[in-house]
């Protein structure tokens, strides 16, 4: 089992998913990595453990560098159990009673979500507190609610290196480890995808965190970031802060999404003459059939627009159900800054339109206009009115074209 070695003295131990793709309705196509790390010094330290299945991946990697039972103690930095539903077995094979530092609300978490950490030796530490390991040490940086409200952050000092758990993180299983080895297209997408399925709504608190580090001049000092998923940023950590800088602003682009279903063709006969004219009009547009699209890689692709139109026809006097779950998931993840637009076409009842529209305002979208509707399907008389609400959404959407990196 290889090891990766991250810097002398400090290895990347963790495990490869290959095989996942839901991770709690997230479509991880590429699957996953669970990042632990090793850091040799006078205390041998661990930091964060992996998914309880992956703990033999895990043990077999650390006894490549050092007999696991001489590990002296654990960080975790967070409770989420693709970090930590190891820690029990990891525990149990190092030695139970070996200090286990978390947040307060790590702790509390760790212990409530499983009986066997109960009886864990935990320290717990705050933003501010320092653990030494011999020659290095580790500062801590609670980050409540990034993403959950145990999170918190470890620095090494003396190697500028930041252990920051889900955040800078993305869903990407590969080999490869560093930055450096993957192409910005790959990553750049993957990280844009974990922040806008797991991380927007938290884009005030990311905004306000990035703020305060960058005023205590921590990340000057930060030379690797070693998030709990994807890729290690060495080759230039400064890039992807500066994303997450941009992405916690939401700030729209001339983009609209057309997010839609449809029963026999009429409300996609709707979305193919409102995607023509947004076109028309400059307007990067992307057409997301609920039929063939998964809500991740459609809110992916919300996140950088500035206009989400969607389209629904009615049934039993509802919304269509792959229209309902996708806004059922967009309500969640909080956009800010989006323009709205609701259309559908109906046979005899016509509802769908109408709840899309209420549901898109009450999520603070701007609505363009009042909901569109047509009777069965589009013909030339129905086609001005599409081309008008295609119209007032290029309008309203900020008139610099979307560049070549379709705003990453
Ligand atoms: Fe990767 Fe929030 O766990």
């Amino acid at each position: 089992m290889e090891t990766v070695k991250v810097l002398d003295n400090v290895y990347w131990v963790g495990a490869l998913d290959c095989d996942i793709r839901d991770f709690h309705g997230y479509r991880t196509s590429d699957g996953s990595t669970y990042n632990a790390y090793l850091i040799i010094d006078e205390k041998i330290t661990l930091i964060d453990t992996v998914k309880a299945p992956f703990v033999p991946e895990l043990l077999a990697r650390i006894s490549e560098i050092v007999d696991p039972k001489k590990i002296d103690q654990v960080v975790s930095n967070h409770a989420e159990f693709d970090h930590s539903s190891g820690l029990p077995q990891v525990m149990a094979q190092i030695g139970a009673d070996k200090p286990v530092y978390s947040s307060k609300m790590g702790e509390k978490a760790l212990k409530a979500q499983m009986p066997d950490c109960r009886a864990l030796n935990f320290k717990t530490v705050g933003s501010g507190d320092s653990l030494s390991l011999g020659r290095l040490s580790l500062k801590f940086l609670e980050t409540r609610m990034v993403h959950w409200p145990d999170s918190m952050f470890s620095f090494c000092p003396e190697l500028g290196i930041l252990f920051s758990q889900d955040a800078f993180g993305m869903h990407l299983a590969t080999s490869r480890r560093f930055d450096d080895e993957v192409g910005r297209n790959v990553w750049g997408y993957e990280a844009l995808k974990y922040y806008a399925n797991i991380l927007t709504p938290y884009s005030g608190v990311i905004d306000k965190l990035l703020q305060a580090v960058a005023s205590s001049g921590l990340m000057n000092q930060v030379k690797i970031i070693c998030p709990d998923h994807g890729i290690i940023w060495r080759s230039n950590p400064g890039e992807i802060v500066g994303l997450y800088q941009k992405w916690v602003k939401q700030t729209p682009t001339r983009k609209a999404v057309l997010v839609y279903d449809s029963m026999w063709k009429s409300t996609e006969k709707m979305a193919l003459e409102l995607s023509g004219t947004l076109s028309g009009q400059g307007v990067l547009v992307k057409l997301m059939n609920m039929k063939y699209n998964h809500r991740s890689d459609v809110v992916t692709e919300i996140f950088n627009a500035g206009a989400v139109l969607v389209g629904s026809p009615t049934i039993n006097n509802d919304v269509y159900p792959t229209v309902a779950e996708v806004m059922a998931y967009m309500r969640g993840l909080k956009f800010m800054n989006k323009i709205g637009a609701a259309f559908g076409s109906y046979g005899w009842s016509g509802e769908a339109p109408k709840i899309v529209q209420t549901q898109l305002a009450g999520m603070k979208y701007q609505m363009v206009s009042p909901e569109l509707r047509v009777q069965w399907l589009p013909d030339e008389s129905a086609l001005p009115p599409i081309r008008d609400l295609a119209r007032a959404v290029a309008d309203a959407l900020p008139r610099e074209p979307v560049g070549a990196d379709f705003g990453l």
